[in-house]
Parts: C-alpha cells; structure tokens; sequence
C-alpha cells in the first residue's frame, strides 16, 4: 500500500480522486499528517503556485504528495484572471468575480478562453506535472444553475455553457477531469 498525501482539505476533491485511484494507494488529507495552515500560493502562474504547495508539503513533512491549482485564462485579458481567479474580484463572490470579468469583456471581439489545472505530484522525492485544459469562450451573460465559479459565464464549443451540464458530465469534459485522468494513468501504469 503506497500513501499519498492530497495537499488539500476539500472532502469533495479528495473524494473524487479516491474513487478512481487503485486500491494500492491510500489518499491521505492535510489534516491527517497534522498540516492545518493555508499552504503558500506566491507565484504568477498556476504551474507554479501547484508545484509551490506539493514542494512545501514534501519538504516540511517528507511524505509523497500532490497538490492541485486551477484557474481560467482569457485570451483578450492576457491571461488574466489566472491565478487570481478565486479572488479576482477582491473577495471569493463567484458573482462579482463573473460580474468583473463580463465588465472587463465589453467590446471584445475575442472571447476566447480556457480552464486549466495542473496537479504536481512529487513521489519518492521526484516532481510530475500534469496539466488538464478546457477550452471555450467567455459569454455575455450568465447562464445554467449547475457548478460554481465561473461555469454560467464559461460557454462550450457546442453553446451550453459548464453551468448547463450536470456534475457527471462536467467532470468528464472538464480540465480537473483531465489532469486528474493523467494522474491516475501514471499512478495505475507504476502497480
Ligand atoms: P481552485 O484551484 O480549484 O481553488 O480554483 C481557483 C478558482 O478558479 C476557483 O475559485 C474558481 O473561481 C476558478 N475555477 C477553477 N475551476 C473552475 C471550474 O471548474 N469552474 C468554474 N470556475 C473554476
């Protein structure tokens, strides 16, 4: 049995991992190796903000471990809001983030955007990165009752937007679904 360390508390991510993941391995929480402080996040992109957390895990604790960070990028903002998309409008109110976004989205002809995720591993000490990408464009309303953060904003190649799919399918589709995907590939092709 090979431990793990998901470099988060939410009981819902760690959950969804779990249930893909091959008996061999056991997923342990940051509360489980006594890690109660919000882990640092103090770079500009999502790459490194994951790698930061999954490296300061591993360095303070010495146990394998991943960690996840995720954000929308958008093409006519430059990137932006990236990673600070949780607080982009200055708190974590996904409603006025979205409102932030469709104001700074005015007259743009470009409304191309994507998700992204990257989940860093580190094992026996050795770092792995593993990326997860959705692609779509940003909309003029909101729409859908389904997700969170920026889904009724988020519009898919064929017009719903994420807020319109159900939890299953957006989970399939989705940049998280993605990356996570790849995570387990590497995990299951090492048993
Ligand atoms: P986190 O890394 O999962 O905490 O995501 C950071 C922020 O990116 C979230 O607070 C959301 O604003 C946004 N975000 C990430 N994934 C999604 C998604 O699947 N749908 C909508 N917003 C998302």
């Amino acid at each position: 049995m090979t431990e793990i360390v998901f470099a988060t508390n939410n009981q819902n991510k760690i959950r969804e991992i779990e249930i893909l993941l091959p008996p061999v391995f056991h997923i342990k929480k940051l509360i489980d190796i006594g890690c109660n402080e919000e882990l640092p996040e103090t770079h500009h992109t999502i790459e490194e903000n994951s790698a930061e957390k999954a490296t300061y895990v591993f360095e303070k604790y010495r146990v394998n471990c991943f960690s996840e960070d995720s954000g929308l990028e958008v093409e006519a903002l430059d990137g932006e809001p990236g990673v600070d998309s949780a607080h982009y409008a200055g708190d974590r109110d996904a409603n006025r983030n979205m409102d932030k976004l469709l104001e700074n989205m005015q007259g743009k002809e470009n409304r191309n955007a994507q998700f992204k995720t990257v989940i860093t591993l580190i094992l026996n000490g050795v770092q792995h990165q593993f990326t997860g990408i959705l692609k779509g464009k940003i909309g003029t309303e909101k729409r859908g009752l389904y997700g969170f953060g920026y889904d009724p904003v988020f519009v898919l190649p064929d017009g719903r937007t994420l807020a319109e799919l159900m939890l299953d399918e957006k989970s399939r589709i989705s940049h998280r679904g993605i990356a996570t995907k790849k995570l387990i590939t590497f995990l299951t092709d090492l048993t």
